[in-house]
């Protein structure tokens, strides 16, 4: 299972990244996350110490070939995740986009590809893949994240975030990813769910989960502690195993 998590800037795309990775990795699936910001914050969410999380460097452009058909990957995954991925807690092992390490540095082309390519061959039934993606709809655009299997919109209860998911929607709807469903976040009022209800009402969309708003879930950032390790976070990271439930990442306790 392959999921991208998309949304405005700040909708809350990194935390929940990192919550399904760590609930999906708990329950026993072997996870993988990969963080395609290329202002990249995934590894700190994941409770990894910043010495080790400056380890992580991107798969580089030279193990993508292009082939008729698109760019793919010259060796073999487990051989390119044993190489390239960082152990973040609970086994999550966690790849990295290529950043910006100058200005005037030009498109970031390659580092598109190398993600693309990634995610091709990432798929396989007894694995989750979790891929924060940007705020900026350029992964969509360029088709990125084309062989994901699902896509998770997060709305936030706003007009400019809904309106990012209808412009979002729009571009996902002419790629051939099978599932989208939006996750409803910092939800705090029967009105707030509404609002996000009556958008995807009218945009026929599906709603995989409602996250209430927590004042917790700022306080474990501050901290730089991940959410799934703040005791007080109890109330968010159980939405978020509803959601991972949904997606079929931990097992239904129903
Ligand atoms: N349910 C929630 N309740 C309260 N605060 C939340 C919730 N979800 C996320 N946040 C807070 O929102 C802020 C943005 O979260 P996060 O970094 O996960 O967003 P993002 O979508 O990844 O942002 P970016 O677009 O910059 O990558 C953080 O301060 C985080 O703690
Ligand atoms: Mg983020």
């Amino acid at each position: 299972m392959r999921l991208a998590i998309a949304g405005k800037g700040g909708a809350g795309k990194t935390t929940l990244s990192a919550t399904l990775a760590r609930l999906a990795a708990r329950s026993g699936l072997g996870v993988v996350a990969l963080d395609a910001d290329a202002n990249p914050n995934l590894s700190v969410a994941l409770g990894m110490p910043l010495e080790a999380s400056a380890q992580l460097g991107p798969v580089p452009s030279t193990l993508v070939s292009r082939k008729v058909g698109g760019a793919g990957l010259t060796e073999p995954i487990d051989d390119v995740l044993d190489r390239f991925s960082l152990r973040a807690p609970d086994g999550v092992r966690l790849l990295g986009m290529g950043s910006p390490a100058h200005a005037n540095e030009g498109c970031l082309c390659s580092a598109h590809a190398v993600v693309s390519s990634l995610l091709e061959d990432l798929g396989a039934p007894e694995r989750f893949v979790v891929v924060d993606m940007e705020a900026s709809p350029e992964h969509l655009s360029r088709g990125t994240v084309r062989h994901v299997d699902a896509i998770c919109l997060v709305a936030e209860p706003y007009y400019r975030s809904l309106e990012t998911l209808r412009r979002m929607n729009a571009l996902i709807s002419e790629l051939p990813v099978a599932r989208v469903a939006v996750v409803a976040n910092k939800v705090r009022s029967a009105a707030d769910e509404q609002a996000i209800r009556e958008f995807c009402d009218r945009h026929d969309l599906t709603i995989a989960g409602v996250v209430p708003w927590s004042d917790e879930v700022g306080a474990a950032d501050r901290a730089r502690v991940p959410v799934v390790d703040w005791p007080g976070a109890k109330e968010y990271v159980r939405a978020v195993n509803e959601l991972a439930e949904q997606f079929g990442v931990v097992a239904s306790s129903r």
